[in-house]
């Protein structure tokens, strides 16, 4: 059985129901991943926390500063399971801070759900419990605001302890080489870790951030059971790049079987090859009408699988292409690698600044623009510039049509850098010369197309 979607309506910053399709796991790598990415304030901590709500057994209050007024100030967080049976959290008929079950009975049981929210710290010396996963879910509570430490979490350090060579399996999947740790008693009579790195030892206060994120994140993970929903908000906090990319690839291999859902900046945490073998993208952003939800659809994931087999442009999904996701808006789309440096060197020439970022190292020819260009408005980019050589108005023209609040223009020339001839190809009067410089006899269209994709960019700009 698993999650479909969630619903949540009236939750601090979602005014109209905002729905969010999960990843289904189907014994592919990342398949059960669903990834919540979107600018900052909008919404993706929410969705964790609605998430949190629903793992706690009695219903929880939400308090006034939690509810949003535009929804009647009325919370509803709804989820439905492969059986497509409901169940939700509602405020009750007297309104206020209190909650009732709608069909509580149904799957997936509060127990079920883990979630980790951001800022995830502990008290560093601690009293002596053990809780095992369920007693760990259905103890720590909703905190009323956020960023306190989570409490509960001595008795989960207890439990690796009792499972340690299981824990430090998984731990050393990202940390390596793992440090020596043991859980120690002070003399007050309160409890510590204490951490050992070659001679260098250290107790559970003086662990650097990243550290204790990842026992947080390692803990969700090691003793947890196929078929578990697990929520992470912000797993990159504190960590190296190259722990971010390997714990991406530890979640990802949970996720064959679990449900694991991120909300991150990072865009480690997002791989094309899970988004083909079922996992979902959720882009939140907000918008006149409250905070909205894009996810893309199976058009464009089949269009995709097709771009990932390209060998020749293994960057036109790479690691800066993904960065797009991360971006507020306004993106540009040109050929290739070569557009991307000489149209900055150009704009650096004319002394134009462009208020928008580059697609990656560009889009790996023009006829892959409209695949793009379809990922982004499905994800919901407003504003979206397409730049093509002149001897692809006709594609130009088809962008334009496809994707009428975008713009697309063609250059005044057949490329941006000038091409010696070559046997087979007559000579390429570009709009550099061959020593990098723009063309004089192109600097008033360049100077013209600059600023009208400035113009177009600007946020005060008319659409
Ligand atoms: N009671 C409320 N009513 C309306 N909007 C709220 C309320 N509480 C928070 N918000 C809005 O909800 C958003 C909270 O988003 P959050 O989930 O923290 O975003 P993210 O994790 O994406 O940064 C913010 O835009 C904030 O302005
Ligand atoms: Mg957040």
């Amino acid at each position: 059985m698993h999650v479909k979607w969630i619903e949540v309506t009236g939750l601090r910053g979602f005014t109209g129901p905002c729905r969010i399709q999960f990843g289904i796991p189907n014994g592919e790598t990342g398949s059960g991943l669903t990834v919540i990415v979107g600018p900052n304030n909008a919404g993706k901590s929410t969705v964790i926390e609605a998430l949190r709500a629903l793992s706690k057994p009695s219903p929880p209050s939400f308090s006034e500063g939690q509810r949003n007024v535009k929804a009647g100030s009325r919370v509803e967080i709804r989820v439905c399971n492969s059986e497509d049976i409901t169940k939700e959290i509602r405020t009750t008929e007297a309104g206020g801070s209190e909650t009732e079950w709608v069909n509580p009975g149904a799957w997936p049981p509060p127990s079920q759900i883990f979630v980790l929210p951001s800022r995830r710290t502990f008290q560093p010396f601690f009293g002596k419990s053990l809780l095992t996963r369920e007693q760990f879910v259905t103890a720590y509570g909703l905190p009323p605001v956020r960023g306190q430490p989570i409490d509960h979490f001595s008795g989960r350090i207890f439990q690796m302890q009792a499972n340690r060579d299981a824990f430090d399996r998984v731990l050393g999947r990202v940390l390596r080489p793992l440090p020596d740790w043991r859980i120690e008693l002070a003399d007050n009579g309160t409890y510590y870790l204490k951490f050992d790195f070659w001679g260098q030892c250290h107790n559970s206060d003086g662990a650097g951030d990243g550290l204790v994120s990842l026992l947080f994140i390692v803990d969700a993970l090691y003793d947890s059971q196929p078929g578990s929903i697990i929520a992470i908000d912000e797993p990159e906090l504190s960590l190296h790049p190259s722990l971010q990319r390997k714990l991406a690839d530890l979640i990802a291999e949970y996720a064959k079987d679990r449900q694991i859902v991120l909300a991150t900046h990072s865009p480690y945490f997002v791989d094309w090859a899970w988004v083909v073998a079922g996992a979902r993208i959720a882009r939140l952003v907000r918008e006149s009408s409250g905070l909205v939800s894009y996810q893309l659809t199976d058009k464009y994931l089949k269009r995709i699988e097709g771009l990932r087999r390209n060998l020749n442009n293994p960057h036109i999904l790479g690691l800066d292409a993904r960065g797009v996701f991360f971006l507020e808006d306004n993106v540009i789309l040109v050929e290739g690698q070569e557009d991307v440096i000489c149209y900055r060197q150009i704009a650096q020439q004319l002394q134009i600044d462009l208020p928008g970022e580059f697609y990656g190292w560009g889009v790996g020819g023009a006829h892959n623009m409209r695949i793009i260009a379809g990922v982004l408005n499905e994800l919901g980019f407003k504003k979206v510039v397409g730049l093509l050589d002149n001897n692809h108005r006709a594609e130009c023209d088809l962008l334009s049509e496809e994707f009428p609040g975008y713009r697309f223009m063609t250059i005044p020339a057949d490329d941006v850098r000038s091409k010696p001839e070559i046997k087979a190809r007559d000579p390429v009067y570009g709009l550099l010369d061959e020593d990098g410089t723009l063309r004089d006899h192109y600097r008033a269209q360049m100077t013209e197309i600059f600023r009208s994709i400035n113009s177009y960019l600007s946020p005060d700009a008319t659409r």
